[in-house]
């Protein structure tokens, strides 16, 4: 592990600035801000990519939790294509909005069809949470491509669970990993997206709520992140059910201070690739007038765990 380490940071030059190069694959690393967010140029992701450089994307983005790819031509099938280089794909848990042609591509999106329904997810993720935290193997990481965006609004908003554990006093951090929250999807379409048809009760029994740490142990850098977010975290295991939701919002309000976030302002072609081990995030509200359209994979991750440094 050790040795692994020391071999990744010798190829990446000059970390400490806010622009770095990757030698052998050629990627440059620019960061976006402080503590979460890089943007990676020099890669046609639609073009089929050498190993050497989806290890370097990869250590990139395990290290800054956001990966931005600009102007990349982007259909499903290599949206796909990209993604599975780093795990197994799964489709949204509802079957409803995954492309037909390609079903580990989800559409997120306010357009309507001709029968006046809406062909993606609409106003999905507008508080912070982290991917599928609902089920035992949440996602390990999302690829977001903006096919067609609002001219204002409809941003991304990414927080750095790495920067708010570390900002924690080390009595908290020590008291909140020995705590578990519960992620609960039902109570969350229930309360969160009424405007939507809801789930059927055959949707709700496949997702259960699951508990998992408040601390979580990344699985590849070893470091401890946060993992709760107001909007799937519902409360804590426990805790009485208000008292635990009020302890919910404090550690959300508390990771997402503007100098632990990045907003990404979309723009099409824009791929983005975010770590849902290390990072939060939530969309912005944007004017209906202006068509939405974006098209996202998900990466089927581990069960969280807390490991003890
Ligand atoms: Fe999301």
């Amino acid at each position: 592990m050790r040795q692994l380490m020391e071999k990744t940071m010798s190829s990446a030059t000059d970390t400490a600035s806010d622009t770095y190069h990757y030698e052998h694959s050629g990627i440059t690393i620019r960061k976006l801000s402080e503590h979460v967010g890089v943007e990676i140029e020099g890669v046609d992701l639609a073009s089929p990519l050498q190993a050497h450089v989806i290890r370097d994307i990869k250590d990139a983005w395990e290290r800054h939790g956001v990966a931005v790819f600009r102007n990349q031509e982007l259909p499903p099938v290599a949206h796909r294509d990209f993604s599975a280089h780093f795990g197994p794909l799964v489709g949204h848990v509802l079957s409803r909005f995954n492309m037909s042609e390609c079903p580990e591509v989800t559409l997120i999106s306010n357009v309507v069809n001709d029968k006046g329904e809406k062909i993606g997810a609409d106003r999905a993720g507008m508080l912070w949470h982290s991917d599928m935290s609902f089920v035992k193997r949440p996602s390990m990481g999302s690829l977001l491509y903006c096919v067609e965006c609002p001219p204002v609004g409809a941003d991304t908003q990414f927080a750095s669970m790495y920067a708010a554990y570390e900002a924690l006093d080390s009595e908290d951090q020590k008291h909140l990993a020995t705590l578990r929250a519960i992620h609960d999807y039902p109570w969350h379409y229930r309360t969160y997206l009424k405007h939507r048809t809801q789930l059927t009760p055959e949707e709700e029994a496949k997702t259960p709520p699951v508990a998992h740490p408040v601390v979580r142990t990344h699985s590849s850098t070893g470091q401890q992140a946060l993992y709760v977010g107001e909007g799937l975290t519902r409360t804590i295991e426990g805790m009485e059910e208000s008292e635990g939701r009020k302890l919910v919002i404090e550690l959300s309000d508390f990771a997402t201070q503007p100098q632990f976030v990045y907003a990404h302002k979309w723009r099409p072609g824009d791929l983005v690739f975010w770590d849902n081990r290390s990072t939060m995030h939530r969309a912005t509200e944007f004017d209906d007038r202006y068509r939405r359209l974006m098209r996202r994979t998900t990466i089927l991750g581990d069960e969280p765990f807390y490991r003890a440094a």
